[in-house]
């Protein structure tokens, strides 16, 4: 039986080196995809391309290549370009057999076009020596009055504000979401932050008491400076949870490899690459029974929201139009 095995093993990787070099497509640093590419190459022989451009330009050389797109895999950061290749027909339907034993079902695509691989919380930042947060539970207490003057946003044209209002509208409705951001905008202490690292500066500066930032880019300003003042609060744990959004991955439309796409994304959702993708962006491994390695870890587990990232994802034209209706620069 063994030898069997060894000999159909052997099969599928010549199969695999016989076909043409495998093609990533991403907007996530090369020199992290390039780590999975060498584990991908000795795991199946397979050389791998790497083209990394950020989203709006992967996005526009996919409609150009059109049919004769060399991709087979293409791996985003955000669930609004996942949502949008999948709209556009540049994923085809993978099988998420074994995936599905890893990744929950609110963070795989409804229609098995990509799933999760690592993910974030976009949550509340503050300086617990300056401010009480106490009384903020959800992402609508930030709405209220008490918080006029006070709050901190980013940009609303970044995928991970189109996201989290997505979600509002997946989650209230739109009159609801509408009426969120309207009072979180009259609350704003100063001009929308242009990074999630300026907004936590100016947290940590005293320009405003509270804000809304991906958990990984304190993260990354505790590891430079550990003594940072700013903390962050994960929204909502007595009620849908806190907002998550992440990097996904799905097989190109375009694949002449589809048995090595899968097998590619299948190593991205193995305990040593979930980790070591966790460790490189200070994310969480989408793996649920992974939990971070990183300083991450010291900030505890927590409830995260399960609606599908594929509804929020439908919503995200609608996302781009509230913002403009409530004057969200
Ligand atoms: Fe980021």
């Amino acid at each position: 039986m063994k030898k069997i095995m060894t000999l159909a093993a052997l099969v599928f990787v010549s199969a695999l080196a016989q076909a043409a070099t495998f093609t990533i497509y991403t907007d996530r640093p090369t020199a992290r995809v390039q780590h999975v590419a060498d584990l991908f190459k000795a795991q199946t022989g397979l050389s791998s391309v790497i083209v990394e451009l950020p989203y709006k330009d992967l996005l526009q050389k996919l409609k150009t290549e059109g049919d004769s797109s060399p991709a087979d895999v293409i791996f985003t950061k955000d669930i609004v370009y996942q949502a949008e290749l999948a709209k556009l027909g540049f994923y085809q339907p993978m099988n998420m057999n074994k995936i599905s034993s890893v990744v929950d079902r609110s963070m795989r695509d409804t229609n098995n076009l990509w799933t999760a691989v690592t993910f974030r919380a976009r949550t509340l930042v503050y300086d617990p020596n300056v401010t009480d947060v106490s009384s903020i539970e959800k992402y609508e207490d930030l709405a209220k009055p008490e918080w006029a003057g006070r709050l901190c946003l980013r940009t609303s044209n970044n995928s991970y504000n189109e996201t989290l209002v997505a979600s509002f509208i997946h989650r209230l409705g739109y009159n609801e979401a509408r009426s969120v951001l309207t009072g979180m905008v009259a609350n704003l202490a100063t001009d929308v932050s242009k990074s999630d690292t300026a907004l936590l500066e100016n947290i940590a500066n005293g320009i405003c008491d509270v804000g809304l930032a991906n958990h990984y880019y304190l993260a990354q300003l505790v590891a430079q400076k550990p003594n940072f003042p700013v903390r962050l609060k994960f929204l909502d744990q007595n009620g849908r949870g806190v907002h998550v959004n992440g990097s996904g991955v799905g097989i190109a439309k375009t694949s002449k490899s589809v048995a090595a796409s899968q097998k590619f994304i299948e190593l991205l959702m193995t305990d040593s690459v979930q980790i070591y993708l966790s460790e490189a962006h200070f994310e969480y491994p989408a793996a649920t029974h992974l939990l971070p390695t990183s300083l991450i870890k010291e900030w505890g587990t927590f409830k995260s929201d399960k609606a599908n990232w594929t509804e929020i994802g439908l919503e995200a034209e609608k996302a781009k139009k509230l913002v403009k209706e409530v004057g969200y620069l």
